[in-house]
């Protein structure tokens, strides 16, 4: 763009180049900022920084728009498979059926995980949270495959790593839930497609047949497809931080995991259900929580509302709530945490503090509910959250890869004591 911004200090003009995006996002390059006039930029919580570039995800907040390379989330969660969406996060175009085969092969081979690491998930209190120890043994990945320490070896065991995390995480995350149960470890099922097979190890017994239900794995798939990326959100950042100082893939993801643990991100899903179960067993005065969320005192917030970047609506929580409504009908369910949630949500969208404030229900307001639906315990849903979102977080980490990028480094600006000389332990009275 032949565009600039100025900037005046001191009575001095810097200029700098506007960069514009390929749906005409715009930012200003201020990466020389420091350099030519000793000042860097102020920004807590990153609301007004572009960390990098990227050609994966699109998002218009005020639009209530997402795109995963260019293809609209509505269209994807209502015709493609998680799979088919995982391939074309990670190479940028929808899979030929050949492709798609051969990517689903590989997931296949690659699904179980090393029989030593059973050892591992003995030594976990039975009461451990199931986040704790994905994100434990994602990390632990990494020792068994030492090749994958190095990610500028080659693309070919980039895709490698990349394939073997895919395979084996449903299979974690199924052992760290029957580990908590006490139960027998499934072997993964490679006759299964992958969410079917994720719901064979985590309800299947070695004593009595499981079948799968489709209504539940048609669910469980749209799911995951929209949690699949939603580019540079905490645990995004996070992967791609990690990853810039070339840490392994195993390693980032682990950290992009502990980071999406959090109530205010991932986490949150949880917390919806706690909260809708809390106002339930309070005796269901709704007004009194939303009261509660909007009193500055009060350390408590409405969770599964409000999002940094949706200020009109989140398109995902729009295809979550009707096929909440889908799912319980289907399944014969009738939920009267959902009865709670849809008043909760009346309630507030009318109420003008989330209106100032643009409020609104985000994906995490009604996942939890067919979650709970499809039989998924609560202390798992951020673990649900975590395996849809892991094809954008290797996406996200391999075009950081392949971008070359810099190690990520924010500058500070210090607010602590000025220089003072040490005093003796004697001396300090
Ligand atoms: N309940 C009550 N007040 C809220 C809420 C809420 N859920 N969310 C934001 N606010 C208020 C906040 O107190 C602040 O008010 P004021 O301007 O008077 O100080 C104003 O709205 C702006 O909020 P903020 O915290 O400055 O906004 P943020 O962009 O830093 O935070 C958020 C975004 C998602 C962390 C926040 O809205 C929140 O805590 N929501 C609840 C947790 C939640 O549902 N998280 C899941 C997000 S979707 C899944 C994902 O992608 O991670």
């Amino acid at each position: 763009m032949s565009e600039k911004a100025q900037i005046i200090l001191d009575g001095k003009t810097y200029e700098f180049p506007v960069y514009e995006g390929s749906e005409g996002e715009k930012a200003i390059d201020i990466s020389k900022l420091r350099d030519q006039s000793g000042y860097v930029t102020l920004d807590f919580g990153y609301k007004n920084t572009g960390a990098t570039t990227s050609a994966i995800t699109f998002l218009d907040g005020e639009q209530g728009i997402l795109h995963y390379r260019g293809y609209p989330i509505e269209q994807l969660a209502e015709k493609a498979s998680f799979l088919e969406v995982s391939y074309l996060l990670l190479y940028g175009e929808l899979p030929k059926a050949k492709e798609l085969n051969d990517f689903e092969n590989q997931i296949r081979y690659h699904s179980l995980v090393h029989e030593d690491m059973k050892h591992f998930f003995e030594f976990f209190p039975s009461n451990a949270h199931p986040m704790g120890i994905l994100s434990a043994m994602v990390n632990s990945l990494s020792t068994f495959y030492p090749k994958s320490q190095d990610p500028h070896r080659s693309a070919n065991d980039r895709m490698r790593t990349a394939v073997r995390l895919i395979a084996k995480f449903p299979t974690l995350a199924a052992i760290s839930y029957k580990n908590g149960l006490g139960h027998p470890y499934m072997y993964p099922d490679n006759k299964l497609g992958y969410v079917e097979n994720f719901l064979y190890m985590m309800y299947g017994l070695p004593t009595e047949p499981y079948k799968v239900d489709p209504v539940v794995a048609d669910a469980l798939n749209k799911l995951l497809i929209l949690h699949a990326d939603h580019e540079q959100n905490c645990s995004a950042s996070t992967v791609r931080m990690v990853g810039s100082s070339q840490a392994n893939l195993y390693s980032a993801v682990s950290a992009g995991i502990a980071a999406l643990w959090g109530p205010l991100h991932g986490g949150a899903n949880q917390e919806v259900i706690e909260m809708l179960e809390t106002i339930r067993n309070d005796g269901g005065d709704i007004q009194k929580w939303v009261n509660k969320a909007k009193d500055k005192e009060d350390p408590f917030r409405l969770f599964g509302f409000g999002h940094r970047v949706y200020k009109n609506f989140d398109p995902r929580a729009r295809i979550i709530k009707k096929s909440c409504d889908d799912v319980l009908k289907k399944m014969g369910v009738n939920d009267p945490v959902l009865d709670i949630a849809k008043q909760l949500e009346e309630i507030a969208l009318k109420d003008d503090y989330f209106i100032e404030r643009k409020l609104y229900p985000n994906v995490d307001f009604y996942s939890g509910i067919i979650y709970r639906a499809i039989g998924i315990p609560t202390r798992m849903f951020t673990v649900m959250f975590a395996l849809g979102r892991l094809p954008g977080w290797i996406a996200q980490w391999k075009e950081m890869v392949e971008n070359k990028e810099p190690i990520g480094r924010p500058r500070q600006i210090y607010t602590g004591a000025t220089k003072r000389d040490y005093v003796a332990l004697k001396d300090r009275g």
